[in-house]
């Protein structure tokens, strides 16, 4: 493509750290696009003939076909997916492929290519994660009034509901998804016509091409346009949070797959045996769900990284930005994907769940709020005097709603019968319906908001 300057060919070992074409041919689509826009841009702005313009729209669908059922020969020595194209519509059309080019160079190619590629990738990503959203939503409703033990430093805290919980990773989710909606919006701008950087003296019609390409407007500074990388930043920002909230969620399955929990089992279908232990069912996918999260963040932090420092405009560096988000989203994808299916298909193990929600005195919070509420006790005496009944309980081996009425009364002679009523795990969580509570009457109303809210989506 340069020849006319150079008179040998790159080494062997140029070619390779040049070439791109592994990487970046899975934007084909998208530069064929832009190729397809900024041909019948130049056309109609009388910069190309109609015939030319003719000529080239149907070169690169030819081509397009070709990549689309396996027939395109990558060439290496081409260096990446823009000039493979090209040489290709060459071979094809001949003499108007060399028109093609005008007013444009691999800079904005590229910078718009890839801006499309990501564009798909959050809207990817927003779908997927309300997939996820309504799974959980579903759950929820069906686990409404499942109760289990809440939890502070993985210490029994107070009861809530499974449906609680599982809402409060919706909640997560449907904010990540807004994350990706707005991350696409902010970067529906078109780098395409900024040419190397400084933008060209052909009368280019910038908004013609945005528009085809599907962007609200043309980015306003060709510099900008050519060297900006934060769109996909941005977009692997979101994606690391989504993965860290992925995460979470994951530690929380390998938590309550174990035997000592015991609060779900994952489907056959999402769980691994072992080829040493008969007995064994692995969370396997939770755990790998886990892990994306370093992958992801990695991606991040590669792209941060590669960024960093450099003077505008273009610079090779910046080559390596796909290979990263690339990983990132593939990794990504695969992740919410294995997440929606394992909470899909869940088994909850709601007896086991609600045993274990009685545990640790759950609901010495419930005690003391009764002693506020019939005695008219400070809450801080009331935390007090509950924390005396708590260590009786404890002496004594028992829950807290197995002590006596006498048991109760030596540490606080007001005690009534009455109290009873605030000790079970049931009475714990149903009474917990300030808004935003795990009471089952709450869930029910959430999880039914937010299917509703998905379905207009
Ligand atoms: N393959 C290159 C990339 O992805 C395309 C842009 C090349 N531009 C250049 N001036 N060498 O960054």
């Amino acid at each position: 493509m340069w020849g006319g300057r150079f008179s040998e060919g790159p080494s062997a070992i140029m070619e390779e750290i040049n070439a791109s074409i592994d990487i970046d041919r899975r934007l084909w689509r998208e530069d064929i696009a832009g190729s397809k826009a900024h041909a019948a841009m130049l056309a109609a702005c009388g910069v190309i003939s109609d015939a030319d313009n003719k000529a080239i729209q149907k070169g690169l669908d030819a081509v397009a076909g070709e990549i689309e059922s396996g027939q395109f020969k990558y060439d290496k020595a081409l260096e990446d997916i823009h000039m493979n194209i090209e040489a290709r519509l060459k071979a094809l059309i001949g003499e108007p492929a060399g028109r093609l080019h005008t007013g444009r160079s691999r800079n904005d190619q590229v910078a718009t290519d890839f801006r499309l590629w990501v564009r798909t990738a959050c809207e990817q990503s927003a779908a997927a994660l309300r997939d996820l959203c309504r799974a959980l939503a579903a759950r929820a409703l069906e686990n409404a009034d499942a109760v289990m033990p809440g939890f502070t430093h993985l210490q029994t805290a107070q009861p809530v509901t499974f449906g609680h919980h599982l809402l409060a990773y919706a909640e997560m989710f449907s904010r990540d998804a807004s994350r990706f909606d707005d991350a696409a919006r902010r970067m529906n701008e078109c780098p395409l016509g900024a040419a190397a950087l400084a933008g060209t003296s052909f009368p280019i019609d910038r908004d013609r091409t945005a528009k085809a390409l599907g962007f609200d407007r043309p980015c306003a500074n060709s510099l900008d346009a050519v060297s900006s990388r934060d769109f996909a930043m941005e977009a692997m920002a979101a994606a690391a949070i989504t993965a860290t909230h992925l995460s979470r969620l994951g530690e929380e399955l390998v938590i309550w797959t174990s035997a000592q929990f015991g609060f779900v089992q994952l489907s056959d279908a999402f769980s691994t045996g072992s080829s040493i232990m008969p007995q064994k069912r692995n969370p396997d996918a939770a755990e790998l769900v886990r892990a994306k999260a370093g992958r992801i963040v990695g991606s991040l932090n590669s792209l941060l990284i590669v960024m960093k420092g450099l003077a505008l405009a273009y610079a090779k560096d910046m080559q390596e930005d796909k290979a990263a988000t690339f990983q990132c989203f593939d990794d990504l994808a695969l992740a919410l994907a294995a997440t929606t299916g394992m909470i899909g298909d869940l088994h909850v193990n709601r007896d086991a769940m609600k045993e274990a929600a009685g545990h640790g005195f759950s609901t010495a919070t419930d005690l003391a709020d009764w002693l506020v509420r019939k005695l008219n006790m400070p809450f801080r005496d009331a935390h007090h005097v509950t924390g005396a009944i708590v260590a009786l309980a404890e002496k004594k081996g028992v829950a807290l709603e197995a002590l006596s009425l006498k048991d109760l009364q030596s540490v606080e002679p007001r005690m009534t019968d009455d109290v009873f009523d605030v000790l079970s795990v049931d009475a714990s969580v149903a009474s917990r319906t300030s808004f935003g509570g795990t009471a089952p009457a709450n869930v029910k109303r959430e999880a039914k908001k937010l299917l509703k809210a998905l379905k207009a989506n």
